[in-house]
């Protein structure tokens, strides 16, 4: 067998600071997110700051290491994400930054057409024998950003784990090797209230045996997975898992044995979770990492039956319409998958879409059920998407349900404190009691 790639590999093997010099002034260059995130790499371009002007940076979260939309560099990187978090939700709101809205599913081919980058920053894992590594964090819209790149450049980290999919990159399809032995960043550690099980046991009723799972990562999907150990035959159809779903994966429950794509697998677009999570992933062809315009495609996601997406929001009003990226016209998040998950759901035979929030915010003083979205808030799901919403107070069916009987559910899951208002204002607002 050839060792032709070990030469090259070697050629290109380089520090940081050598790699980041391959980045030049006025380029786009596309970065993974979460653990995914190359941070030496993101480090060393830090440190070399004052090389670069006009550099657009477009990524996910920019949360967890990512300093690029720091104020201090703004004369030198320019933000413009596709959903904002921290400080690049600050960078947006003080006018330094910006944001391409965009559902999760739309960004490879943003990145083919109007985005298209000049450098790819990624994280994989060391060669195999046959000179392939894997983005085995998170492959999401970085394999196609890699191979539209005018130059990659990869952190080589011992600790990234080697997973299937469509994750794998040949070594000469990289410019650039910059090696690391560091612990991938964890997820932030949840913490499973009575509020959280409530909202999580409403949403293990819509559960089914056999039902394909959606959900994101954090306290209320934690929740959820817990009230599931005595289903069976469950399936994993995902934009991102955490470790929430390790035990059941071990336990069998999650088995994707009814699934009728990918049948057997578990799929997702990215891991965020604990180094229990990602040995669990590594080499094991159990679960598989696609890229999200297939993890997040609605025609994809139909393809299985009974699909249950869970996805949360600011704020939902009283006829169905979602908010799940703003807080009035200040973003502080994106789209991601909800869409794409939404529409997937119902597009399935059986499926069903779950909006799942807490009743109140900032510690009970404000309803997440309004009577009307406030001027300037984006609609992040429809009316007509939406299927269920669930806070801890119970289930509100949406689906082919009245604007009066819409309302009625929405005000009977609110916070006790907030029903009467609700009431009064839907009078005033729309002109028709309930
Ligand atoms: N009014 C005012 N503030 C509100 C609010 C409301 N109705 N709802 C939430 N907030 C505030 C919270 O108090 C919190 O502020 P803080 O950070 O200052 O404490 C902040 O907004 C975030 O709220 P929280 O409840 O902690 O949000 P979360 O971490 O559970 O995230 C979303 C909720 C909606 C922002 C998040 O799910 C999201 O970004 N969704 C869109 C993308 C998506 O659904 N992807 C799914 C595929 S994985």
């Amino acid at each position: 067998m050839s060792q032709a790639w070990k030469a090259y590999y070697d050629e290109h093997r380089m520090t940081a600071e050598e790699a980041v010099a391959l980045v030049k002034s006025g380029d786009r260059v596309i970065n993974s997110h979460l653990g995914g995130a190359p941070l030496p790499i993101i480090d060393a371009m830090i440190q070399n700051y004052k090389a670069y002007e006009n550099v657009e940076i477009s990524c996910m979260l920019t949360s967890d290491g990512i300093p690029f939309a720091e104020e201090q560099y703004k004369d030198h990187f320019h933000m413009n994400p596709w959903f904002v978090s921290g400080n690049s939700a600050k960078a947006l709101a003080a006018g330094y930054g910006d944001l391409t809205p965009s559902h999760f599913s739309e960004i490879p081919d943003l990145l083919r057409t109007s985005m298209k980058p000049d450098v790819s920053l990624i994280q994989v894992s060391p060669p195999d024998e046959h000179g392939y590594v894997s983005l085995g964090i998170s492959t999401d819209y970085m394999i196609v950003a890699a191979r539209l790149s005018r130059t990659v450049i990869a952190e080589v980290n011992a600790q990234c784990p080697r997973v299937f999919g469509d994750a794998v990159m040949h070594v000469t399809e990289i410019d650039a090797f910059v090696e690391s032995d560091r612990p991938i960043t964890p997820a932030p550690v949840t913490k499973i209230t009575d509020v959280e099980r409530a909202i999580g046991g409403y949403c293990a009723e819509l559960i089914v045996d056999g039902s394909c799972m959606q959900m994101g990562i954090g306290a209320i999907p934690d929740a959820v997975l817990g009230f599931l150990d005595g289903k069976k035959d469950l399936g994993i159809h995902s934009e991102i898992i955490g470790d929430g779903v390790k035990h059941l994966c071990e336990l069998g429950v999650i088995n994707g044995s009814r699934k009728e794509i990918d049948t057997g697998k578990v799929v997702c677009t990215s891991y965020y979770g604990t180094e229990a999570l990602y040995k669990m992933v590594n080499d094991n062809p159990m679960f598989e990492l696609r890229a999200v315009d297939y993890t997040n495609d609605p025609r994809i996601i139909c393809k299985n039956s009974n699909v249950v997406s869970i996805n949360s929001c600011v704020e939902v009003d009283l006829t169905g319409q979602v908010c799940s990226e703003a807080i009035g016209a200040r973003q502080i998040s994106g789209i991601g998958g909800q869409v794409d998950f939404v529409r997937g759901a119902k597009m399935s035979p059986g499926g069903k879409s779950i909006i799942a929030c807490y009743a109140t915010a900032k510690g009970g003083t404000i309803s997440k059920i309004v009577p009307t979205l406030k001027p300037g808030t984006p609609v992040t799901t429809s009316r007509t998407d939406v299927d269920y919403v669930i806070t801890e107070f119970g289930i509100a069916q949406m689906r082919g349900k009245s604007l009066r009987e819409r309302a009625k559910a929405l005000i009977a899951i609110a916070h006790p404190d907030f029903r009467d208002e609700l009431r009064s204002e839907y009078k005033r607002v729309y002109g028709w009691g309930l």
